[in-house]
């Protein structure tokens, strides 16, 4: 529940409308109460032959005559209590005197108690005298008029409460969403990679929803049921609170039963909760690789996976169903226990004129049928609050589970920090990257790998004693066979991930203490998956660079060879790229990517296989373009492709993790036998 209680920190800024909430919840519960209390008089009225003001009368006249009967009861006991004061003192005498005395106390609070009403029915009187007609049928259109209007009261309370409550759940529901949606920006890709988008989609959606419900739950009813309750139980205490308190007797119990089931309807709704993230993986997965899935007529086989996923959701939905369904009955079985076990005792005490039942006293005077038809139909309408409370507890189970999932995430410390406060790299006007300088290094090479190993998991080495370096200016050429690091090798320029073991260094600096923001701020990434966003080409872009014109863009999809595809698309840059860039071919997706990253002018360049995909012609127009961008910055270029390595300085040759050879082309074709077999007649660089 600490996760949960933690949630509900989200509604604190919106504080003052829960009070107001509170506030109504209050009135609305008395409202409540007070229209059940129609019944005495209602009833009385009914079988009464006088008017109300006679009935009050009678019913004055006669606790008069209780009083005065009490009275000289009194007298007679005061005086008894003399004679036995008189007696000598002996064991006998002892006995005598305390039973006086007690005696003596009983009548004493019979007679305060019984002034008491004197006073509370004059007061009534007062009331029926000045308020209602005399005529018993009038007097009861007033009272049901009365009824209806305290009901509109009561109802506009509820609409308020629940329209308050309403808008603390979602401005809180608002904040969290943003507060989590900024924490999973913050996670690096490892963290991601752990999860899965779907996950994580399914905790912003379903188990954002089960919280919201759980909260709403605990600012609605969790306040203006029991207070509904509460006020039932005030006024059947005012009838009798012997016997209500013989009706409450049930509550530990229902609190134990509520209690067992809400901690088994936490597990269920945290495993449901963790089937919906299946399904939204498979929908994910199959909906992404439809094509796929229709090339290799595996439409069955996934048809039978979502099912089974499915399936085992409402297996899970159905546990939780069944013990939200469980609460309701049980409770209604002991509210009607506790019900009858109090009428069973006022019964007694109506037919047979007692005032105590098996030897417990439970009012002053003989209960009237009216009284406990009334005293009934509060205890009853308890059973409706009691009833609404018990799903109450299951909801904010569910809720406790909701929240777990999502703190869950929340709480991830991102393991690369943003370093807001370290050494921040600028771009000077020449293009050139600089640093605050180190002690002790005049010249720092740009980049430099030192003795850099890597791997995701421990024992299998991707990236094994890398020590480099790369000056201004160069462009680097990394080859390699397919999983031989070169894109693991990238990913640690722009700090996607760190060394396990060396360092990456940047002007002297460790990148683990470089400024990440002004560090990502230099670089321009093309990678190998083309990622586009669902907007125009435009947009696309400027991504990056939001504030570029029009011209600008166009100038760099000139750069990158894309400007004549998208002045032939229906709408030009206007055109949008569908969601993933579905809309447009994987060479067209690549150029948009160059083109973004041309745009961006960036003082490092990063390409990772970035005409993979482009036709022998472009490719040919894109090199000479590049031949030019790559001037003046410093660009790392993996590539499968044997031309491309005409634009290098310096080509960096992978081989399972090792460097095989770091020289320019003539060296390596001379001296590194892991770049001959690449660039032999067959090999990986000709292959492509
Ligand atoms: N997230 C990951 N978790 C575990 N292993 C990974 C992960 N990403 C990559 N690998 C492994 O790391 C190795 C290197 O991958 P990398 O993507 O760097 O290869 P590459 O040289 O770029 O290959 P390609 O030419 O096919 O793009 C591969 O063996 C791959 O299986
Ligand atoms: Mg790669």
């Amino acid at each position: 529940m600490k996760n949960f209680l933690r949630a509900l920190r989200f509604a604190w800024p919106y504080r003052g409308r829960l009070v107001l909430s509170l506030l109504c919840a209050v009135m609305a519960a008395a409202l409540w109460g007070l229209n059940f209390t129609a019944i005495y008089p209602t009833l009385k009225l009914l079988r009464a032959d006088s008017s109300l003001l006679a009935e009050v009368d009678q019913q004055i006249a006669a606790l008069q005559k209780e009083i005065e009967k009490v009275e000289s009861n009194l007298d007679r006991l005061q005086g008894r209590a003399r004679e036995v004061e008189e007696l000598p003192s002996n064991r006998y005498s002892e006995q005598m005197r305390r039973d006086a005395t007690r005696d003596l106390v009983k009548q004493e609070s019979r007679l305060e108690n019984l002034r008491r009403s004197l006073y509370h029915t004059r007061l009534a009187r007062k009331f029926v005298h000045d308020w209602l007609p005399v005529d018993p049928f009038r007097t009861l259109a007033v009272l049901l008029g009365l009824v209806l209007v305290a009901v509109m009261l009561k109802c506009s309370f509820e609409f308020c409460q629940d329209w308050l409550v309403g808008s603390v759940i979602n401005l809180g529901l608002f904040d969290l969403r943003n507060e989590f949606f900024r924490k999973v920006l913050k996670q690096d890709a490892e963290q991601f990679g752990d999860r899965g988008s779907a996950d994580l989609m399914s905790r912003f959606t379903t188990d954002m929803e089960a919280l919201g419900l759980g909260t709403k739950t605990l600012f609605g009813r969790v306040v203006s049921e029991p207070l509904k309750a509460a006020a039932c139980v005030i006024f059947a205490c005012m009838i009798s609170w012997q016997l209500t308190l013989l009706f409450l007797v049930m509550v530990p119990v229902a609190g134990y039963i509520l209690g067992r089931i809400g901690r088994t309807m936490k597990q269920a709704t945290k495993k449901m909760l963790e089937r919906v993230s299946n399904i939204y993986r498979i929908l994910q997965e199959v909906l992404g690789g439809i094509r796929v899935v229709k090339a290799y007529t595996t439409e069955p086989r996934e048809r039978i996976r979502f099912r089974e996923a499915t399936r085992d959701y409402y297996n899970r939905a159905m546990r939780v169903v069944r013990l939200d369904a469980l609460t309701g009955p049980a409770i209604e079985v002991l509210g009607v226990a506790a019900i009858a076990m109090a009428l069973l005792a006022g019964s007694y005490l109506v037919l047979r004129r007692h005032t105590s039942f098996m030897g417990l006293k439970f009012s002053e005077q003989p209960l009237d049928a009216e009284a406990l038809l009334q005293l009934y139909v509060l205890l009853a309408a308890i059973a409706d609050p009691v009833r609404k409370l018990s799903s109450v507890f299951t909801k904010i189970q569910a809720g406790g589970a909701a929240a777990d999932r999502i703190f869950d995430c929340l709480d991830r410390e991102p393991r690369i920090r943003a370093n807001a406060d370290g050494p921040a790299l600028r771009v000077d006007d020449d293009g050139r990257l600089s640093a605050p300088p180190v002690k002790g290094q005049a010249a720092p090479p740009l980049i430099e790998f030192r003795d850099v190993c890597f791997s995701f998991e421990p024992g299998r080495p991707i990236l094994s004693h890398l020590s480099f370096r790369v000056d201004h200016g160069e462009t680097i050429a990394i080859v390699g066979g397919n999983g031989s690091g070169k894109s693991t090798l990238l990913s640690l320029l722009p700090r996607f991930r760190d060394p396990v073991h060396g360092s990456v260094m940047v002007l002297g600096h460790d990148l683990r203490q470089v400024n990440v923001r002004s560090l990502r701020h230099a670089i321009g990434l093309v990678s190998q998956d083309t990622v586009l966003f669902d907007d125009t080409i435009h947009a696309n872009i400027a991504y990056g660079s939001r504030s570029a014109t029009r011209e600008e863009v166009e100038g760099a999809a000139r750069k990158a060879f894309a400007h004549d595809f998208i002045t032939r698309l229906p709408n030009g840059y206007d055109t949008t790229a569908g969601e993933c860039g579905g809309k447009l071919s994987g060479g067209q997706k690549q150029r948009i990517c160059l083109a973004r990253a041309i745009l961006r002018d960036p003082a490092i360049l990063l390409l990772d296989e970035f005409t993979s995909q482009t036709d022998a012609e472009s490719e040919a127009l894109i090199h000479r373009a590049m031949a030019e961008f790559v001037r003046g910055r410093t660009t790392f270029m993996i590539t499968h492709r044997m031309h491309t390595l005409e634009i290098a300085s310096r080509i960096l040759v992978l081989d399972h993790g090792h460097i095989a050879g770091f020289g320019s082309e003539a060296e390596l074709l001379r001296n590194c036998p892991a770049f001959q077999r690449l660039s032999e007649p067959g090999g990986e660089l000709h292959a492509a």
